[in-house]
């Protein structure tokens, strides 16, 4: 087989500040919604408060890095580190910490790859105005994005606004969506959706005013729907599916519109958000440099007709608030063709090639991959081993995909799986681990957060030092 992995691939590895970071309030840190909602099940698993324990043990994890060889390593910066409350004094305690952990990625070659938004937004806006609900919001996250790319816009070159926008408003204990009724509750979580493309706009063009040669993106949370069957009416509702899931949210990042399906379902549902006169020319005029996307595994879907009980548009009830079904659309079922995880994603690498295609194709923006992996319970042997062979399977597969994707043409950057070291997962805590590092902790006990190679991290080191021959 060739290797068609081209000379400048970059192989990374990732991470974001709420999972890895812990030092939650430390050196004058504020709190966010990613710690809240973390605190609320503290008696059961890990929260934030030390995750990893990056904030002390960062030295450590970027020798790690540099021994594994990375050429990328993609982070997220904690707005409430660096502007504790959201909108107001900026924390030169938390400039300082990324400035030192900038510095000494890149007397490694390390390249840092910065997200500027991982799930954490600044209680205190919550507090405020119930965050991404108002306008405001946008222009405080602009204004925060404006002290990152002054601060670290010398060094740093490659940028992603926020991660998986897509996702995240869906969850609605990520957006502090707490409304009852739920035609109200969609008509916020509408408006909060585009209050955050408008941030996501005015932040791509604040890059390109204020960084010379700087990139930015953003990272969707990307996917590929199958029809069940080959009946028109499936392929119709696999293809709505992915559209409302995902790629509305692409086109608006690409294009500064809503596409005709999603606008038509805004109008009809009365969901459609306020806007103001100036925000067209904003959301076009923001052009990004590349799409990254985060990718796990695939759905399946057959079309679920809408009734008199049932309206068109309507959500299925108790269905969890990612892979939700809805009626006069689509709903979800088990592909019986995909293995399953320990946690239920289908794995699925063919997937990935063709969601490569597909956004190569439509949007001509180079691809990097910034999120893949396999969360499980690893077990540290006697001898403080970790044989995580079936990591090194899933990601072995997913690289020979993306090898594929190359050759069927694709222009990709670049991979950074998920994750460098253990962290806390975003519902399991330290008992579901991605880590190419094992973490020595527990949900409970912190033990010594000592630092060990599992398998896959010498695994993973061949694959880059033979740039994607050795699999
Ligand atoms: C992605 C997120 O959607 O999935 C990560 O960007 C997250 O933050 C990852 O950790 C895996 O999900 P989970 O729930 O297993 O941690």
């Amino acid at each position: 087989m060739s290797n068609t992995f081209p000379k400048d691939f970059w192989w990374g590895a990732s991470s974001s500040a709420f999972q890895i970071e812990g030092g939650w309030d430390e050196d004058g840190k504020g709190m966010t919604v990613a710690d809240f909602n973390s605190f609320k099940r503290s008696d059961k698993q890990a929260d934030s408060k030390v995750a990893s324990d990056f904030y002390h043990h960062w030295e450590e994890d970027i020798d790690l890095m540099h021994e594994l060889g990375l050429h990328v390593y993609r982070f997220s910066i904690a707005w409430a580190r660096i502007i504790p409350d959201g909108d107001g004094e900026v924390n030169q305690a938390g400039i300082d910490f990324y400035n030192k952990v900038i510095d000494r990625l890149l007397s490694y070659n390390i390249i840092p790859f910065i997200t500027l938004y991982h799930f954490d937004l600044p209680y205190a806006l919550v507090e405020k105005y119930n965050g991404w609900e108002a306008r405001d919001c946008a222009y405080a996250f602009e204004r925060y994005a404006r002290v990152c790319f002054e601060n670290f816009g010398d060094r740093v070159k490659y940028w992603q606004v926020h991660n998986e926008q897509n996702l995240m408003v869906r969850v609605d204990e990520r957006m502090n969506l707490y409304e009852t009724d739920p035609v109200k509750k969609e008509k916020i979580r509408a408006q909060m959706d585009y209050h955050m493309f408008l941030a996501h706009a005015l932040t791509v063009n604040a890059c390109h005013e204020m960084i010379p040669e700087g990139k930015i993106g953003c990272a969707v949370s990307s996917t590929v729907t199958y029809p069940m069957t080959n009946k028109p009416e499936d392929v119709w509702s696999a293809r709505m599916n992915n559209q409302f899931k995902t790629d509305y949210c692409l086109d608006m990042h690409a294009y500064g519109e809503y596409p005709g399906y999603y606008k038509a379902y805004l109008l009809e549902q009365d969901l459609y958000p306020k806007t103001e006169v100036e925000d067209e020319a904003i959301l076009k005029s923001a052009k990004m440099d590349f799409i990254a996307l985060n990718y796990y595994r695939t759905l399946t879907t057959h079309y679920l007709p809408a009734d008199e009980a049932h309206p068109k548009g309507l959500r299925q009830e108790g269905m969890n608030e990612v892979d939700y079904d809805m009626y006069g659309y689509w709903k979800i079922e088990k592909n019986t063709n995909l293995e399953a995880s320990e946690y239920g994603a289908q794995i699925d690498p063919v997937g990935l090639r063709i969601v490569l295609n597909e956004y190569w194709n439509k949007y001509r923006l180079p691809l990097i991959i910034t999120e893949n992996g396999l969360g499980m319970a690893d077990t540290l042997t006697e001898d403080e081993k970790v044989h995580d062979d079936y990591r090194i399977d899933y990601m072995r597969e997913h690289i020979k995909a993306i090898r594929d994707a190359i050759e069927d043409g694709v222009e990709m950057m670049g991979y950074s799986p998920w994750s460098i070291v253990d962290l806390l997962s975003s519902h399991q805590g330290f008992r579901k681990r991605y880590g190419l590092v094992y973490i020595n902790r527990t949900d409970m006990d912190l033990k010594d957060l000592r630092r060990i190679k599992k398998d896959s991290f010498y695994w993973y080191k061949e694959v880059i030092a033979s740039n994607g021959e050795k699999l």
